[in-house]
């Protein structure tokens, strides 16, 4: 079994172990994969969203199945292009992808089929929607239609702010054609959970729970990050709560899309937050998370390749998804600065006990040597009976992973732990 995995981050190389794990799996190569990983695989260096270098990358190899790891390549249509090539993927084609790929499909569809969500309006135009914000509870949550790197929400404490928000998305173009149709939404309080699913269109089956930690500093201060690091399971994610987010949320999401004729194959990420009210969805995501993915497939225990066939084939239903009754945590080393400016093509230097549960990210090799090349730079996962084992072990092996200017997390997990009390 030939595959091409598309991608070239911390959740890419988590995957790519995982794949590695089932025997039948021969050659791997990356589009574009990253300088770390090329004792794993074959890193080419096509670009994910090069969607034409993609395609004749597939003519060219005996590719037999393909995994669409990021957003973009999935919101732009690379699925569709590689089923045209007769390669089967694992992951959602472009009209199901715009569930994460327009906040206002989703908003709406939610809306249509009656599953919680904060309640929200839909602006095109910038009088329309300074107007709004005149009366607008405050704060009040702006987020920008299209992808932005996980940067085009913002959490607005005043109205000022608000109008700041709106007028850089919609007249100053932030966030280029990303912002020119923005949502204003109601601000929703509760613990935050990440839920990755498997589905076939059909059926849906939620991995083991997690939790983000987005902004950079400890205490959640700072900026918004793509994920300082994760926990997985998330004590806030009980039976109680699962149970109503299967029937509330992940059930009526899938026969909702394969209602609108656009059945979603892949992995669904369900952005939750536990209010008062219940369970309501934050955001949805087309892909797997990053970070999440970096606790979350080290704890499953099923194939995780069978899986993802019987995804793209429609056997969901009869294919076993088990998970590890462990705990994991990942911590993520970043470049000082991240996510704002930072420097990068330090030496990048791990011991032997840390590369081998550390993902990479941003790195890549010039001149012979292994190089940081990215805000985030490594994950370094730890997998223990419990959640403070986890804690206390994933930071130790991330002591072995070291650069100049790496700047990580001190509580990754502590929020939790505080829950479990
Ligand atoms: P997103 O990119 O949609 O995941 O949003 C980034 C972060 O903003 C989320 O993880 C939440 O912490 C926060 N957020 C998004 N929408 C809301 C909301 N309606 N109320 C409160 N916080 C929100
Ligand atoms: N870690 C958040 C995301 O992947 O969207």
């Amino acid at each position: 079994m030939n595959i091409m995995l598309i991608g070239g981050g911390g959740r890419e190389h988590a995957i790519l172990r995982s794949l590695k794990k089932n025997p039948t799996v021969e050659t791997v190569w990356m589009l574009p994969g990253n300088g770390a990983m090329e004792s794993e695989a074959i890193c080419t260096g096509i670009g994910a969203t090069d969607l034409d270098g993609i395609a004749q990358f597939a003519k060219e190899h005996p590719v037999d199945y393909a995994v669409v790891a990021p957003d973009d390549p999935l919101v732009l249509g690379c699925v569709d292009r590689l089923n045209e090539l007769g390669i089967p993927c694992f992951g959602p084609k472009a009209n199901a992808a715009i569930i994460e790929g327009s906040k206002a499909f989703s908003k709406d569809l939610m809306k249509k089929y009656g599953i919680p969500t904060a309640k929200y309006e839909i602006f095109t135009e910038l009088p329309k929607a300074l107007e709004y914000l005149k009366t607008a509870p405050i704060p009040t949550v702006v987020k920008a239609d299209g992808l932005a790197l996980g940067k085009g929400v913002i959490i607005a404490q005043t109205r000022e702010e608000a109008v700041e928000a709106v007028t850089d998305m919609m007249a100053n173009a932030k966030f280029g054609k990303s912002g020119t149709t923005v949502v204003i939404e109601e601000f929703l309080e509760g613990p935050e959970v990440s839920v990755l699913s498997f589905t076939d269109g059909k059926t849906v089956k939620p991995m083991v729970s997690s939790m983000d930690h987005k902004r950079a500093k400890d205490n959640d201060q700072g900026l918004n990050t793509g994920g300082m690091g994760t926990i997985a399971p998330n004590p806030y994610y009980t039976d109680a709560v699962a149970e109503r987010c299967m029937q509330e949320i992940f059930l009526p999401t899938i026969a909702a899309m394969a209602a609108e004729g656009r059945p979603f194959q892949g992995c669904l990420y369900f952005g939750l937050m536990i209010t008062k009210d219940g369970p309501k969805v934050i955001e949805y995501n087309c892909r797997f998370g990053d970070p999440e993915t970096q606790v979350v497939l080290p704890l499953l225990e099923s194939d995780l390749l069978t899986v993802m066939q019987s995804c793209t084939n429609g056997t969901l239903a009869d294919t076993e998804v088990k998970f590890a009754d462990k705990h994991a945590c990942c911590v993520i080393t970043a470049s000082e600065g991240y996510p704002e400016a930072y420097k990068k093509g330090y030496p990048l230097v791990m011991t032997e006990e840390a590369a081998a549960c550390t993902y990479v990210a941003g790195a890549k090799v010039a001149d012979g040597v292994l190089v940081t090349n990215g805000g985030r730079v490594t994950g370094t996962t730890a997998i223990a009976a419990s959640l403070p084992e986890a804690i206390k072990e994933a930071y130790r092996l991330a002591d072995g992973v070291q650069f100049e200017n790496a700047y990580r997390r001190s509580d990754i997990g502590q929020r939790a732990l505080q829950a479990l009390k």
